[in-house]
């Protein structure tokens, strides 16, 4: 047995109990949207399905496929890698870019799932914690890198759960001032914010992008991700991708939704103006919550009782949303996913009634 299991955190689950009642249930738990794709996508995709032999491997260098990918980031292909999600595209890193024993440096609180892949890689997780109110102290964090020496830091923009976010200028400074560190910026909420650091990639070969179909686009399910980064990663990417692991429909479908991905701009102002209605009813309430540039919002209650008690109240009406009581930070914290749909309607009159 690989050692490094013996004392090993997984990754926490939240019991999915909307799995029980997909048409009823509101998931709001892993900041999904809940909406799908487009049904004309969803067709075109099958359609096209036929066109290959399914007995076969699907494409290993699938030239549409990338183009559709470089078309929307803007840059050229040879920027560019995807893998069966963002998780997918994170184990790679690891595997690129560590070595057993290197040290990677992680904010706390944020997405935990890169810390385990680094430990599975032998790596040793150090933390950088946010300060009482989440915000990120610049100086101390600089400070932090230099006295660690870290081999990667791993940031995401904006941050998951906290909603905040890290300017490009201060990304731009640690470029420069640590060269030999590799950064890694999380982008999974990036078509929320709308503000990317993926031009960077053509300056600095230290900034690597990971980004995902499973948020905005509506496509979790498919896995999808990919990266941006400068010709020297990418081109060590390939050495450890596996590049028969991106199943065909996953190709098909990541293509179609990125070649029409105007969809997901209506569905953003809905979430914007229902993550404002959300904010107005907690600020009638007194109810605190972290401004957020994502698509959800972090809530804080005054005692673990009234977490416990909303929590319960809102799963009554099969409305399933993130509980953060595994980290001591965030013990009085909820995470809600905030939707475009008709039912997350439900969910706004639930809290005006509260
Ligand atoms: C910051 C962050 N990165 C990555 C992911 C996972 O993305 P994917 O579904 O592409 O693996 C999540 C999912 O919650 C996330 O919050």
């Amino acid at each position: 047995m690989n050692s490094v299991l013996k004392n090993f955190k997984s990754y926490p689950l939240t019991k999915l109990k909307a799995w029980d009642d997909i048409q009823n249930s509101i998931k709001l738990d892993w900041n999904e949207s809940d909406e799908t794709i487009p049904d004309f996508i969803l067709k075109k995709s099958i359609e096209e399905l036929s066109n290959y032999n399914l007995n076969w491997y699907p494409p290993i260098i699938n030239e549409e496929l990338e183009k559709a990918i470089s078309q929307y980031v803007k840059l050229d292909t040879k920027y560019i890698r995807y893998a069966a999600s963002s998780d997918v595209i994170h184990e790679y890193l690891c595997l690129a870019l560590l070595n057993p024993g290197d040290t990677v440096l992680i904010l706390n609180p944020t997405y935990d799932n890169f810390r385990k892949t680094a430990e599975l890689n032998r790596a040793r997780i150090s933390y950088f914690d946010l300060d009482d109110n989440f915000n990120l102290d610049q100086n101390l964090f600089l400070s932090e890198i230099k006295r660690q020496n870290p081999q990667v830091v791993y940031l995401v923009n904006p941050n998951n759960p906290t909603g905040a976010v890290i300017s490009n200028n201060f990304i731009n400074e640690l470029l420069i001032q640590f060269p030999e560190v590799y950064f890694i910026l999380d982008e999974a909420y990036f078509e929320f914010y709308g503000v990317t650091s993926a031009e960077l990639v053509i300056k600095y070969q230290n900034i690597i992008i990971t980004r995902s179909l499973s948020k905005a686009f509506g496509a979790a399910s498919i896995r999808f991700g990919y990266l941006i980064s400068s010709e020297k990663i990418t081109l060590n990417i390939d050495k450890v991708i596996n590049p028969k692991n991106v199943p065909l429909f996953t190709q098909i479908l990541a293509k179609n939704i990125l070649e029409n991905s105007e969809y997901i701009h209506y569905r953003i102002s809905l979430i914007n103006e229902n993550k404002s209605r959300l904010m107005k009813i907690f600020d009638l309430k007194n109810i605190k919550y972290l401004n957020s540039q994502a698509n959800f919002l972090f809530i804080k209650c005054d005692s673990e009782e009234q977490k416990l008690n909303i929590i319960s109240q809102l799963e009554a009406q099969k409305i399933y949303v993130r509980n953060y009581s595994h980290l001591s930070s965030t013990s009085l914290y909820f995470r809600i996913t905030i939707g475009s749909s008709e039912k997350f309607k439900n969910v706004l009159s639930h809290f005006e009634k509260f």
